[in-house]
């Protein structure tokens, strides 16, 4: 390389980064275009954020699967003092058999935080793991702890010999 290569490489090199010699218009366009890139930033952040927000105030419509029955066993299947954990459509639930031979169900949802609820065959007791939420296994009253408020009942009944679990009420939550 010669020395007027050199010499012209070197100004070359020294004019990209020397903002001194820049026009006014020039730093007016870089202004600008970092203003519109800062721009662009803020608002994708806007966006990432309200979207809880706009989920939170407008939900989504329920894709929860109702339905109006369901034959869950034999009753020789469920002897007093058993009790079943299943699915009623898309919402946990739990059939009781009580020791005293009544029959029992709710839907298994925690109304304090949603955990899934157990029956506990020796405290003859509906508990909530998480914590500690405890109700009544035959009204789905709370008992103890933090829930709230108590169990969405089902209805049990024996056709046929079989288990039927059925919403409470025609339509209604379950
Ligand atoms: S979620 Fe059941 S007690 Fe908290």
């Amino acid at each position: 390389m010669t020395t007027q290569q050199e010499e012209q490489v070197t100004t070359t090199n020294t004019a990209e980064v020397d903002y001194a010699t820049e026009t006014p218009s020039e730093v007016m366009n870089r202004r600008v275009f970092m203003g519109s890139m800062i721009g662009i930033f803020g608002a994708v952040m806007a966006a990432v954020a309200a979207g809880p927000l706009l989920s939170y105030l407008w939900p989504p419509k329920s894709t929860a699967i109702k339905i109006d029955k369901l034959v869950l066993g034999k009753v020789a299947e469920f002897p007093a003092g058993t009790s079943k954990n299943f699915k009623f459509g898309s919402i946990p639930a739990l059939f009781i058999h009580s020791p005293d031979g009544s029959m029992h169900a709710f839907n298994a949802t925690c109304s304090h935080l949603g955990c899934t609820v157990q029956y506990q065959t020796a405290k003859n007791n509906i508990y909530c793991a998480c914590h500690g939420g405890t109700y009544d296994p035959a009204t789905g009253n709370v008992v103890a702890g933090p829930p709230p408020e108590g169990l969405h009942k089902l209805l049990a009944s024996v056709e046929a010999g079989e288990i039927v679990i059925r919403p409470e009420k025609a339509g209604a939550k379950a």
